[in-house]
């Protein structure tokens, strides 16, 4: 088997965006960041070494780290951050996993400039389970801050209400023709008539969902969160933080210059940074790479829309990659998500009180020790193991809000046994307003195997469950007042972070983790910490 080394120094880079510039924190001076490849089977190393004064961590989003969860990078659920000065190697080893996904800071909001692409080849000699692209383009869609995202979150924790949103969205590092700053330019993509692209897109904004299409040309999607999925032809695909998506584009016209556009998708009344980002796909023979074929993007409303893209996926399900769906259920869960209000006697600005978010009426309290730390070494007074499996009060997601709007902070985790299964109902919300949350699940991909508007019913709703071919992922949007069901199997021990991607709702506490124990049999239990795991 191969072993890939990689070294990330975390570094600041003076970096003009929007006709202005400013230092950010990078890995190795690029925004975005190196794009990390391997083959399934490899063993990575990736050396992060820490010359920021920012404490520092590194998540590989979605590599399902079986047994190896100090290399997973949440900072204080899986590992203390790495200080000033430090460094770290992560060690792990990418096993049953093929495709696209993404490594980002995972501590503050450094993720905003700390983010770039992992790309899992398959294993040499195995072909793509579709036609063999003439060429293969990461597109990292992100956001671009005129001010300091670290300011502008603790401004927001400061006076309880919500943070700026940013100033606009980037398409591999740039905003493209609607900045303003019209030298700077855009991302373009040369083709040639008649060959096929594979791009592989990753969400790696902090707070927005994004549409992304290209004028003139329809999307193949091939696979998401490096699964793949039966493929189908879309104008337009819907992404939400951290979730990746694999498209084919025929270069199917003889010239010209098509505008690529990734704009926002917010079906709440929540601000958004609503400027499309632009990058340009141009044939070869055409000199600048200034679209002339314009598109337009969706309204940020647009459901409909983005329904139409979440509704057609499907696992491959082929004999190669059977989508293995935990067909009994050992854990059955119930878990709302969304945004509630709490005092705050501090807070001028929010009138005494606060903007929160919360599962199952608990608001995450980070914990000072890494959880994993805690959990491995048997440390006491961490955490503590009663998350609830089931809302503390009735609720409605349109109706009247419980008379109690306050949430109860807490470190708390759900404990399950090793290999489980679990079915986790991810209920929306709308105490402030119901809105779209992309949850992530670190240390697994779990079954998308039900959807719904409203409160779920769990006499009706089950009976229209896909348990042959859901798409399997590692982020799922909770829809806007509904509800989304999924299922997996806990056969990776250790303690997993579970959370709202958009990293204000992480913020204000939308978070939890399970604790998976150890199994009996060989290799079914964590392996010992690296000697560099960082101290608190
Ligand atoms: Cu991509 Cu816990 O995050």
């Amino acid at each position: 088997c191969t072993v890939r080394h990689y070294k990330f120094n975390v570094v600041m880079k003076n970096t003009t965006r929007l006709c202005s510039s400013k230092p950010i924190v990078t890995v190795n001076g690029k925004f975005p960041g190196p794009t990390l490849y391997a083959r399934e089977g490899d063993t990575v190393l990736v050396k992060v070494v820490n010359h920021v004064k920012y404490n520092v961590s590194i998540h590989w989003h979605g590599i399902r780290q079986l047994r190896t969860g100090w290399a997973d990078g949440p900072a204080y659920i899986t590992q203390c951050p790495i200080q000033s000065g430090q460094s770290y190697v992560y060690n792990f080893t990418i096993t049953g996993q093929r495709g696209t996904l993404l490594w980002h800071a995972h501590i503050l909001w450094l993720r905003s400039t700390v983010h770039g692409a992992i790309v899992i080849l398959p294993k040499r000699g195995v072909p793509y389970p579709f036609p063999k692209p003439h060429k293969e383009v990461v597109v990292v869609l992100a956001e671009w801050w005129k001010s300091d995202t670290e300011a502008v979150i603790n401004e927001a924790l400061k006076s309880g209400l919500a943070p700026n949103v940013s100033d606009a969205h980037t398409i591999n590092g740039h905003p493209g023709r609607v900045s303003g700053c019209p030298s700077q330019g855009g991302f373009s993509l040369p083709v040639e008539s008649g060959k096929t692209y594979l791009l592989r897109l990753i969400n790696a904004a902090l707070n927005e969902e994004l549409f992304f299409k290209i004028a003139g040309h329809k999307l193949t999607v091939v696979e998401v969160d490096a699964t793949y999925v039966k493929p189908f032809k879309i104008d337009t695909v819907v992404i939400a933080p951290g979730q990746t998506t694999n498209v084919l584009v025929s270069a199917d016209q003889n010239s010209g210059k098509y505008m690529v556009a990734a704009s926002p998708f917010m079906d709440a009344p929540v601000a958004v940074d609503n400027l499309t980002a632009t990058a340009t796909l141009h044939y070869s023979g055409t000199l600048d790479n200034t679209p002339t074929s314009l598109t337009t993007p969706p309204p940020q409303n647009a459901t409909s829309v983005a329904n139409k893209f979440i509704d057609s996926l499907r696992s491959l399900n082929s004999k190669q990659f059977p989508a293995l769906v935990p067909r009994t259920i050992d854990h059955s869960l119930y878990f709302t998500v969304g945004l509630g209000i709490n005092p705050c006697p501090t807070c001028k600005a929010g009138n005494g009180s606060r903007v929160v978010a919360s599962i199952n009426n608990v608001t995450f309290t980070m914990p000072t020790t890494a959880l994993l730390q805690a959990h491995f070494f048997n440390i006491s007074g961490v955490f503590t193991t009663d998350f609830p499996s089931t809302p503390p009060h009735v609720f409605n997601y349109t109706g009247t809000p419980p008379k109690n709007l306050q949430t109860r902070n807490g470190t708390k985790v759900f404990r399950l046994a090793y290999n489980s299964t679990v079915q986790l109902v991810l209920q929306d919300t709308g105490i402030i307003a119901p809105e779209n949350h992309p949850i992530h699940v670190h240390g697994f991909n779990f079954f998308a195997v039900g959807k719904g508007l409203g409160n779920y019913n769990p006499k009706t709703d089950p009976q229209k469950f896909n348990l042959v071919d859901p798409v399997e992922r590692n982020t799922i949007g909770v829809p806007s007042g509904g509800w989304v069901a999924i299922r997996f199997r806990a056969d990776n021990p250790g303690v997993w972070f579970m959370h709202c991607h958009l990293e204000v709702h992480t913020t204000w506490g939308l978070k939890m983790a399970f604790l998976v124990d150890n199994g009996k049999g060989p290799n079914q239990s964590l392996l010992p910490p690296p000697s560099d795991l960082p101290k608190c």
